[in-house]
This record gives C-alpha cells, sequence and structure tokens, in this order.
C-alpha cells in the first residue's frame, strides 16, 4: 500500500474487531468507511464479509476503492490486466510532464523511472478496456512509484540526496483484488452522509488538522488525473492546491464539518478515530457522539509518530533547525451506539501491533 499520513495500518486489527463484534451483536451487514484514504480498513472490512462503501475526495483513493472495494476478486474482472501490466513494465521511456516536473524541477523520482512512469501513464488510458481496469492499472502505476520515490511518505518536499530506494526500476505488479462487495465514491463526506441510505456501521477518520491531502499527496492526484496542471514552489505542486481544502483543515470551520457529520450520518453504529494532536477535544467529542448516539465507549491506543516526524524538524535547504518535542501520539477509537461498552469489551482481546 502507498505510504499515507494517518493511515490505519497499526489499527486495523481493532478496528475491524470492532466491526465484527458489533455484528456479533446486531447481525450488521453493511459498512462505510467515509474519508477511505489508502483504503485499508474498507480492505479490512470487506475481507471480514461487510459490503462496504469506500468514499473520500481525493482521485487517487476513488482509483484505489475501484480496485480493492469494488471489485470482487472472486470474478473475471481484471483478468486482462496482468498481460497488460507486462506489457507495461517493457515500455521504453519519454520525456513528459512528470520528468520535468517531478524529476528535473524537483527531485521526487529519478529521472529514469520518471520518463518510465510518463510512457506508463499515457499508455494506460490508452489500452485499459474501460473503468474497472483503468483503475487496476493505475493503482499498479501508484504503488509501485510509491516504491521508488525520495520522500519521507508526504509530497510536501523531497529528501536532499537520493533514497537508496529511489535507485530501483519501477516494476508494476498485478494488485491483489480481494474477494467480496463493495462501492467506491468520490464525494464530500458531509454532501454524502445527507444523501446515503442507512448503514449498520460507519468509520470516520477525517483529517485531524490544517495539513491537506490534497497538497501532501498532490503527485498521485496529478497521475491519476493525468491534467498537467500549473505547479508552483519547490515542491511543485499543483496549482489548485493554493484553494483546494477540506473543511476539516480549517480550525474554525472543522468543527461545524464534523459535528454535522455526526448528525447527518444514518448509521446504526460509529467508529470514529481521531488522536490527541487533532483540532477537536476529547471531551467534545464523546458529548456529541453521546448526544446523537446515546452510548459511547472508547479505546485509547498509544503509537508511534508518522515516521518524518520523528527524524527532526529541517529548512527547505535541508538543514536541521529545530527537535521533536515527542515521538508517540495518542489515538482515539470511540464506538457509538447501543451496548458500545459491551462491544468494546468483546473486542478488547485483540491486540494492536506497533
Ligand atoms: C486521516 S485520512 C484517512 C486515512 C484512512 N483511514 C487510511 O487508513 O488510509 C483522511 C482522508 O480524508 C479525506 N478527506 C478530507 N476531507 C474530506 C471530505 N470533506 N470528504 C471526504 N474525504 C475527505 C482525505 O483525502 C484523506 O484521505
Amino acid at each position: 500500500m502507498i505510504k499515507y499520513i494517518g493511515s490505519k495500518r497499526t489499527l486495523l486489527p481493532r478496528i475491524v474487531s470492532l466491526a465484527e463484534a458489533i455484528r456479533e451483536r446486531t447481525g450488521a451487514t453493511t459498512a462505510c468507511d467515509l474519508f477511505t484514504g489508502t483504503t485499508r480498513v474498507a480492505q479490512g472490512l470487506k475481507k471480514s464479509g461487510f459490503y462496504v462503501t469506500a468514499n473520500d475526495l481525493a482521485s487517487y483513493s476513488e482509483v484505489l476503492a475501484r480496485t480493492y472495494i469494488e471489485v470482487d476478486g472472486r470474478g473475471a474482472q481484471g483478468a486482462g490486466c496482468s498481460a497488460k501490466l507486462a506489457h507495461l513494465n517493457a515500455l521504453p521511456g519519454v520525456d513528459g510532464y512528470f520528468t520535468r516536473t517531478f524529476c528535473e524541477e524537483a527531485r521526487y523520482f529519478q529521472p529514469f523511472n520518471g520518463r518510465r512512469i510518463d510512457a506508463i501513464r499515457a499508455e494506460i488510458d490508452r489500452i485499459a478496456d474501460g473503468d474497472v481496469e483503468r483503475s487496476i492499472l493505475l493503482t499498479s502505476l501508484l504503488l509501485a512509484a510509491d516504491k521508488v520515490d525520495s520522500t519521507t511518505g508526504l509530497q510536501m518536499a523531497y529528501l536532499k540526496s537520493w533514497s537508496p530506494r529511489s535507485f530501483n526500476a519501477l516494476n508494476l505488479h498485478m494488485p491483489e483484488l480481494i474477494g467480496g462487495h463493495g462501492r467506491a465514491l468520490r464525494e464530500d463526506a458531509n454532501t454524502l452522509c445527507g444523501a446515503m441510505a442507512r448503514v449498520d456501521i460507519a468509520y470516520v477518520d477525517p483529517p485531524y488538522n490544517q495539513h491537506s491531502y490534497h497538497s501532501n499527496y498532490h503527485i498521485w492526484e496529478t497521475v491519476v488525473r493525468n491534467d498537467a496542471p500549473e505547479s508552483y514552489g519547490i515542491a511543485r505542486k499543483r496549482e489548485d492546491c493554493r484553494e483546494v481544502k477540506s473543511d476539516f483543515n480549517v480550525k474554525g470551520r472543522s468543527w461545524d464539518a464534523f459535528s454535522r457529520l455526526i448528525r447527518d450520518l444514518r448509521a446504526t453504529h460509529l467508529i470514529v478515530s481521531f488522536n490527541n494532536e487533532g483540532f477537536f477535544a476529547y471531551d467534545d467529542i464523546v458529548a456529541l457522539l453521546e448526544e446523537v448516539q446515546g452510548e459511547v465507549a472508547v479505546v485509547p491506543v498509544e503509537f508511534r509518530r508518522y515516521v518524518g516526524a520523528t527524524i527532526g524538524i529541517h529548512n527547505l535547504r535541508g538543514e536541521k533547525v529545530g527537535r521533536v518535542s515527542h515521538v508517540t501520539n495518542r489515538e482515539f477509537l470511540f464506538v457509538a451506539g447501543a451496548g458500545a461498552g459491551a462491544i468494546v469489551r468483546m473486542a478488547s482481546g485483540v491486540a494492536c501491533p506497533s
């Protein structure tokens, strides 16, 4: 999976076991991951047997969700992709927007890989047979590019010296398709939850602070859209990064967006992620969930901060200018709905790897 700040890799077993405990008590069959990002949680829920709706504002997220959530891996969808991936892997590189912007004006990827990304991206649109195939091929390209980048996992900056992995040749593989059912959406979560049919379980993992995912992962957005936008600054971000900001990234708007979401959501149980570095206060979240859902229980989890945050604070020349204040943060999983306390107790045997 791609490197993604806020990804719930380590919390996944806890989240899935909470959903399974809810199922055991209520017979729940449907789940919705409203801010799906890498789709990791949606994948876990699908593997567990839920019908999953995976939603996010980002175009790259929609591509990942089509591949991992919408495609039923037990069927024939995507059968033609292996041969097409072999063809894409064999393409010679060409100079294009990606190489110029992200390998020469900036240094996120080595130019020999950038040229292949330019060639492969153009060819995907030519050879993909429909949206599903296009998503599978794009997913493969995103995963392969992520493996040879020269960043700490954010696209706000690249490393001063090439990362060791950036010397490896880009190599596309067939993504592992998952058996089961679901759908992918790209909507503002606040708009979606007003229009969506009732679900049994909603997982809510919005951005915690001012750092915009659209800016942090602007290269993936550009690869998927293939729109060659004007770019600016050392990071060569998409011009629209100046304006596109989720309400959840703006301190003055985020609580209103969050509380509207919780009130509008038609879900029997909620599982909400939040951490102690975010805009919202713990007590305010508990009070809101109690008011809307009645019963609330909380699972606290301590875990290591994102790697970029542990290696020091640097200026644009790559010089260390500050020290990191702490290397762990506290993540909370709030469970809301009838029997929340019993659900947390049922699920509490599941260990969370660090
Ligand atoms: C904390 S991340 C989710 C990480 C995800 N749970 C995972 O494990 O990969 C928050 C996500 O919310 C998305 N997002 C931000 N504002 C949104 C909105 N208004 N509606 C839907 N998605 C939004 C971002 O694109 C980002 O992927």
